[in-house]
């Protein structure tokens, strides 16, 4: 019997409507991809990964990063660090910012975070490790998620040790990407190693890590006993991959590859600024454009041109259909009700 991906699952109190989450990703998981994601399917969205020591020093770019809106729950806003204190800190910004689950992570394998004892490091200090979730489940009412790669060496097994340590810290659901930090991407995600972590713990396991269709994840879900799959790349640029995945997916039309992304263009610059949005976006037009739906040079001359406005009209002008499909897009946008920064407590600014 296949796993009903439309099953709702808990972690802790917090209810996730289907079985399929938006994997963090840094540089890419804005307020938009997440909305987006959700409106594709995906019952839980993360935010990137939130640094500690930004929280701290009260850097106006990383408490954006805190900004939460009304149509994105139920979400997960993920933190880095090493200090249990300042990670606790962080995690009661997190629940007044009004996330619904805090998560830590213990993957991040790049060594500008590695080297600080940050991110997959961890796993090689499991007993800080679990000092970290203690002191973050201590801090917050929030249910506390991690999120781990396999150890850090190739072959380590670190994982299905630190995993139970974790929970018994107080982790209410551990997500598991098994490659080691220093594979970084390559080779592949080997889910035997999400089954052995499912059999040892009592909390979900979210099994991430080349995951990108229907059957995959059903096929992943079904061999590892997880209680859902995460989706990142796959999902960068086709949302549609997320549809599918849930089982109600086609192919978009030129017209409704194209809304899309003007209306993710759209989305960004109300969140991020014209100046920020800009450069951001590059990557978004290849990640939309690519898979054979539009010719390179297409790809290439947006990159290029100076101004949002021209990227828009140059879109249009591709794919003239495409009006009023952003149309409805907009128009079924709601009402967003967002926790804007200035309503945090005075203490997120540093006082005054
Ligand atoms: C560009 C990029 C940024 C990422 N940033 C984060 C991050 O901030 N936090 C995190 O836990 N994982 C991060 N990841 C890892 C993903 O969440 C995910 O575990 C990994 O990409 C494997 O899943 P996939 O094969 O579906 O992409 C990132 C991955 C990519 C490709």
């Amino acid at each position: 019997m296949p796993v009903d991906l439309n099953e709702p699952w808990t972690i802790r109190d917090v209810e996730i409507p289907t079985r399929l989450v938006l994997a963090p990703m840094a540089g890419v998981s804005v307020q938009a991809f997440r909305r987006q994601g959700r409106r594709f399917g995906a019952g839980l969205v993360c935010s990137e990964m939130v640094s500690v020591a930004g929280i701290q020093h009260r850097n106006e770019r990383t408490l954006g990063y805190l900004r939460v809106a009304a149509d994105e729950h139920p979400l997960a806003i993920q933190i880095f660090g090493s200090d249990p204190h300042a990670m606790a800190e962080a995690a009661r910004m997190v629940e007044a910012a009004g996330a619904d689950i805090v998560d830590i992570n213990f993957g991040c394998p790049v060594k500008k975070v590695t080297k600080t004892g940050a991110g997959a490091s961890l796993l090689d200090e499991p007993d800080r490790a679990a000092r970290v979730v203690a002191a973050v489940a201590e801090a917050t009412r929030l249910p506390v998620s991690v999120k781990m790669r396999r150890g850090t060496a190739n072959g380590s097994r670190d994982c299905l040790a630190v995993g139970p340590r974790l929970v018994e810290a107080g982790a209410a659901s551990l997500t598991l990407h098994p490659r080691s930090a220093k594979q970084m991407y390559t080779g592949s995600a080997d889910h035997s190693l999400t089954a052995e972590l499912v059999s040892l713990v009592d909390v979900p396991v979210v099994a991430s890590g080349d995951i990108g269709s229907r059957a995959r994840a059903q096929a992943v879900l079904a061999t590892t006993g997880a209680s859902a799959v995460m989706v990142g790349r796959a999902a960068q640029g086709n949302p549609w991959a997320l549809a599918e995945i849930m089982g109600a997916g086609s192919e978009p039309s030129r017209a409704e590859i194209v809304a899309e992304l003007l209306f993710f263009v759209r989305e960004t610059v109300r969140e991020l600024g014209e100046t920020r949005a800009t450069g951001f976006l590059k990557k978004f037009y290849g990640w939309y454009l690519g898979r054979g739906r539009f010719p390179k040079p297409f790809k290439q001359e947006l990159v290029t041109l100076p101004t949002i406005d021209e990227v828009e009209t140059r879109l249009l002008a591709a794919a003239p259909e495409a009006h009023e499909v952003l149309e409805r897009l907009e128009a079924e946008l709601p009402d967003v009700d967002e926790v804007l920064l200035d309503s945090l407590p005075i203490s997120l600014y540093g006082g005054g």
